[in-house]
């Protein structure tokens, strides 16, 4: 089988671009966040427009400035098993067209973890993958963007984010954050710096969203990401 990683079979097999503007492929995703950053809903909150806000307008300041690509070595993690179903699911869902951009970079995703200790049981059930950022794909210092990948019945520790501002978009499957509501396709969650947040994702079927980090460019090349243990370790963590 010539993908060795039996996902994205209709991935464009274009050569690895050195720059944003080689890959059409890359600029129509990239485009998709912003579309969705721009005609999404603030639900009336100040805070959620003015993220909206930051976000697109980064983001397009990335597109334009046509920056250099750093293709990392392409990567799965256990969970990525789901991530053709998820990926079925998104296809019906509203944010349909951005998993039909992703699909086609998908044998380019680079899948990780971000911690160096991941707690037992959760290495089956979650990874990430950058699209844009200071490593790559899409060389970015003032923003990152990429997905998260859950598994059915997970749950993914407590923690938060110092100095960076967080979205999840939610793009297939069901998932609730501090089990204080169910959000479904589409939904945005913003997570302030500093907020603590705990997800838990629906029984059957595996949850993909997507996200945004805006903050300090120092914070966003080492982002430090810790689970928080106790009041007592997060202090001592900073986090
Ligand atoms: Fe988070």
């Amino acid at each position: 089988m010539s993908d060795p990683y039996h996902i994205g079979a209709d991935a464009d097999l274009t050569p690895v671009p050195e720059h944003l503007h080689d890959s059409p492929s890359w600029v129509y995703l990239l485009r998709e966040f912003e579309k969705h950053y721009r005609l999404g809903s603030d639900g009336g909150s100040r805070a959620i427009r003015a993220h909206r806000k930051k976000v697109r307008e980064t983001l397009t300041a990335v597109i334009d400035s046509n920056p250099a690509m750093a293709q990392r070595d392409p990567a799965t993690k256990p969970v990525t098993a789901h991530f053709p179903r998820a990926l079925d699911l998104g296809k019906t869902g509203v944010l349909c067209g951005m998993v039909r951009a992703l699909e086609r970079v998908s044998d380019r995703l680079s899948w990780e973890y971000g911690y160096e200790k991941v707690p037992r049981g959760l290495e089956k059930k979650y990874a990430y993958c950058e699209i844009a950022g200071p490593q790559g794909p899409v060389r970015s210092e003032r923003l990152i963007l990429g997905f998260v990948l859950f598994a059915p019945n997970t749950t993914y520790p407590q923690h938060s984010h110092s100095d960076i501002e967080e979205s999840y978009v939610s793009i297939a499957g069901a998932w609730s954050e501090n089990e204080g509501a169910v959000y479904a396709p589409g939904s945005l969650v913003l997570n302030v710096p500093g907020h603590e947040h705990r997800i838990t994702t629906g029984r059957y079927d595996p949850c993909l969203l997507a996200y945004a980090w805006v903050g300090p460019d120092d914070r966003l090349s080492a982002p430090g990401m810790k689970f928080s243990r106790s009041r007592k370790a997060r202090m001592e963590h900073g986090i």
